[in-house]
C-alpha cells in the first residue's frame, strides 16, 4: 500500500499492511492479532512529522477514531475528551468557539489530535501538555490500557515518553482541562503586535494564523513537514563567543544555565534559505523549514539536511538535530 497520501512530505514509501481503524475495538482486534504473528506496527496520524522510508515492512495503522466529549464542565474549566482521530487545528477552533481557552497559540499546526501530545506540539509560548489533563493508550509492552497523567508523560521541548518509547504506545484518547477564562499568552512581540490593542483568544488565534501563514508553507501546496531541526541548545560561553562575531544571534535562556538559539537564523546566516538541491531545499520564507517541490525519496531529503547541518557546523560549531522522526523498519 502506497503511504504518499499519508505524509505530508510527500515522500514515496510502501508499507506492508495498512489498516485504518476507528474504533478501540478495533484496534485491539488488529493488535492481537499481529502480537501474535510478530508482526511489527507503526502508527501513522497525519504524517506531518515523519520521514518514511521506501518500504516500510509492518503494518501501519491509521487511528480515524472521531468524536468530542464533555467530561466534566465546571464554571471555571472545562474537561473535554477528544478521540485520536480529530484533526488537531478543527479541534482548536472548535474549543475557541465554546469558549474553552488555552489552546489558541497552537492554531494552524497540521495533524490529528493523538499526535499532539507525541512531540508536545508547541508555537508562539505555548505546549500542549500545559492543558492535557490525561491520555489514554495502549501499552504494546503490557498488552494493556494506561491513563497517563501530565507528569507520567515526560513532556519536554518536542518531547514526551511517547516519543521516547516510540512504537510502545498507541494513544487513542487526549483529555483536555481548558479554562473558561481567557489565557492570553503574549510573550512572542509579533503576536502581541498582530492581535490588536484589546487582544482576546480570538484576535490571538486570528494573529497566530496570519503569522503562520505568512511564514510557513501550506503541506497542501508545498509539501513539507514543519520545523526540520530542532532549534540548538548550547552553552553561555559558546554562545558568549558566537555574539561577539554575530552580535544580532538572539537566545532564549534555558532553566539550566545554557542558551536555546533559533536554527532558522543559524541556517538562513550560511545562505540556504531559498536554496535547493533538485527537488528539495529550503523554503524561502522560513529557512527552518525543508520543502519538497517535487517529487523526493528520503535520500534526496538526507542531501539536503546533511549539507545544511554541515554548513551550519562549518560556521557556529553547532550541530542541528532532526525534528521530524526517520521511520524505518
Ligand atoms: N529566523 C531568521 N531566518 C529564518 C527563520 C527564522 O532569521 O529564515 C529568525 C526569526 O527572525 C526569529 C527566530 O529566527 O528571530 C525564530 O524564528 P520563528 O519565530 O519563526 O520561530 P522558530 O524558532 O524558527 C519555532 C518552532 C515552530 C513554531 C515557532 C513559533 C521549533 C523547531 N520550531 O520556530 O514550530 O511555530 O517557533 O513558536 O521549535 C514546528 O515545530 O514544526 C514549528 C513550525
Amino acid at each position: 500500500a502506497s503511504l504518499k497520501p499519508f505524509n505530508t512530505l510527500g515522500l514515496n514509501s510502501r508499507a506492508r499492511y495498512l489498516a485504518s481503524l476507528s474504533t478501540e475495538d478495533d484496534l485491539l482486534a488488529v493488535l492481537q492479532s499481529v502480537t501474535a504473528k510478530r508482526l511489527p506496527v507503526f502508527v501513522l496520524s497525519g504524517g506531518s512529522n515523519v520521514l518514511l522510508s521506501e518500504y516500510i515492512d509492518a503494518l501501519v495503522i491509521r487511528p480515524l477514531l472521531r468524536g468530542i466529549r464533555v467530561l466534566d464542565d465546571s464554571p471555571q474549566h472545562i474537561l473535554v475528551e477528544v478521540m485520536a482521530g480529530e484533526e488537531w487545528h478543527p479541534f482548536v477552533q472548535y474549543a475557541l468557539a465554546q469558549g474553552w481557552y488555552g489552546l489558541e497559540n497552537l492554531s494552524l499546526i497540521p495533524g490529528y489530535v493523538g499526535a499532539a501530545p507525541i512531540q508536545n506540539i508547541g508555537a508562539y509560548g505555548v505546549e500542549v501538555g500545559q492543558y492535557i489533563h490525561h491520555i489514554k493508550a495502549w501499552h504494546l509492552p503490557t498488552q494493556r490500557w494506561h491513563i497517563l497523567q501530565p507528569e507520567h508523560c515526560q513532556f519536554g521541548y518536542r518531547d514526551s515518553i511517547f516519543k521516547q518509547q516510540a512504537g510502545d504506545w498507541i494513544i487513542s484518547r487526549v483529555v483536555f482541562c481548558l479554562s473558561k477564562q481567557p489565557q492570553l499568552a503574549l510573550s512572542y512581540g509579533d503576536v502581541r503586535e498582530q492581535a490588536g490593542t484589546n487582544p482576546t483568544p480570538a484576535s490571538v488565534a486570528k494573529a497566530i494564523i496570519q503569522i503562520r501563514q505568512a511564514k510557513l508553507p501550506d503541506p497542501k501546496k508545498i509539501a513539507n513537514v514543519g520545523s526540520f531541526f530542532k532549534n540548538p541548545v548550547i552553552d553561555l560561553a559558546h554562545y558568549e563567543r558566537l555574539k561577539v562575531t554575530y552580535p544580532a544571534l538572539g537566545s532564549y535562556p534555558q532553566a539550566n544555565g545554557q542558551v536555546k538559539v533559533a536554527a532558522g537564523w543559524l541556517i538562513d546566516q550560511t545562505g540556504w534559505k531559498g536554496k535547493r538541491m533538485g527537488s528539495v531545499g529550503m523554503y524561502e520564507k522560513q529557512a527552518l523549514v525543508l520543502v519538497n517541490h517535487h517529487i523526493a525519496a528520503l535520500a534526496d531529503v538526507h542531501k539536503v539536511s546533511q549539507a545544511v547541518q554541515h554548513s551550519v557546523f562549518e560556521k557556529f560549531a553547532i550541530r542541528l538535530e532532526q525534528e521530524p522522526v526517520l521511520v524505518k523498519f
